[in-house]
């Protein structure tokens, strides 16, 4: 497949669209196209189509989002619903009238009811009620996973159609944000724990128990499982989803304590002081963990464990971040 298509990026400056990049031009691709946000505002119908019209690739990889933690979630869900949802709209709407046959929208494990049996199956997609601190952004989400069923089931047939969804668990590696607010666990942690060893700080404390379990997934590890999910023969995705339950999660299989995460970041930063746990805080859900049995299946697995992912992610925070903060 490598040099035969001309593959767009949607989001190709974010954590996940430069790991697909990265991960395309290690299979041989070179033909990608992509533009800034600033170049090209995926909220702006007239314009996305002009870009799909003028440029015509054959795939599309949409990991282009408003993203954020639950403060920016809680402060903007206007924005939230408002951006991703015509983001989706205009990416998928131009590319099929612009014959791109494939396609892959990369959702979040958000999509699924707050009490969802775990490890989270594809199938408890609306089963029941959502996480309200995010339910604008997750709405939009399951949006996007059913416009792509949608045009599926309405073109499919006629027009070669071929649009997928995959799920990701949470996910870190270079690109992260590392903002003191809005970031996710791993990287507000490890910023924490870089600024603790600086100041040379006794103790870092870190909210709850630390008993809440998390599965996390390295960015690179989630691009080669989108390029892999992209790349499978209709036949064979076909045969391991539905038309209205077209998704696929994308986990490591396995989870890990707060406590557990917070130690291997701690080690990997090279902090010696102690980890304590300010149980006044709230803990939040006490396992989310996604059930990848299906993308296994499918011949996939995660390759890059935590203690690595997380060396890795330091170095990265350290060449690229921690001179700018
Ligand atoms: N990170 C995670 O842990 C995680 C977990 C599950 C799912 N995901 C999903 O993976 C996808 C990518 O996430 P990410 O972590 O890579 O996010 P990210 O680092 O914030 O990247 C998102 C990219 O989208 C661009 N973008 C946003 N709005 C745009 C617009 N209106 N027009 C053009 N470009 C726009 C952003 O550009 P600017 O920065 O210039 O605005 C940014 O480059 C998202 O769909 C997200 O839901 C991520």
């Amino acid at each position: 497949m490598a040099n035969s298509q001309k593959i767009y990026v949607a989001g190709h400056r974010g954590m996940v669209g430069s790991a697909i990049v990265r991960a395309l031009r290690q299979q041989g691709e070179v033909n990608i196209v992509s533009r800034t946000h600033a170049e090209l505002d995926l909220t702006n119908q007239a314009a996305v189509q002009e870009f799909f019209a003028e440029e015509k690739p054959t795939q599309v990889y949409l990991a282009a989002a408003k993203v954020g933690g639950i403060h920016a979630n809680n402060t903007y869900p206007a924005d939230f619903i408002y951006e991703n949802l015509m983001v989706q709209a205009n990416v998928i709407e131009a590319a099929f009238q612009n014959g791109v046959q494939k396609l892959l929208f990369l959702g979040s494990s958000c999509i699924y009811p707050r009490m969802a049996q775990q490890p989270m199956r594809e199938d408890a997609l609306l089963t029941g009620t959502l996480e309200p601190t995010n339910e604008p952004y997750a709405i939009a989400k399951i949006a996007g996973i059913k416009l792509c069923e949608s045009y599926n089931r309405q073109y499919g047939v006629s027009h070669g159609v071929d649009y997928r969804s995959v799920m990701p668990t949470n996910l870190y590696g270079p690109g992260d944000n590392y903002h003191p607010e809005n970031s996710h666990v791993i990287p507000a942690l490890i910023r924490r724990f870089h600024e603790a060893k600086l100041a040379k700080a006794p103790s870092v404390a870190i909210w709850g128990t630390g008993t809440p379990r998390r599965e996390f997934l390295y960015v690179d590890d989630m691009a080669a499982a989108s390029v892999h999910v992209m790349q499978l023969p209709k036949a064979t995705y076909d045969q391991h989803t539905s038309p209205m339950q077209s998704l696929i999660n994308v986990g490591s299989g396995s989870d890990v304590t707060i406590a557990e995460v917070a130690q291997a970041i701690a080690q990997a930063v090279g902090y010696t002081g102690q980890v304590e746990f300010d149980t006044s805080k709230p803990d939040g859900a006490p396992r989310k963990w996604m059930d990848s049995s299906r993308l296994r299946v499918l011949g996939w697995q995660a390759k890059v464990d935590l203690c690595q992912g997380l060396a890795f992610a330091y170095e990265d925070f350290t060449s690229v971040v921690a001179n700018r903060l």
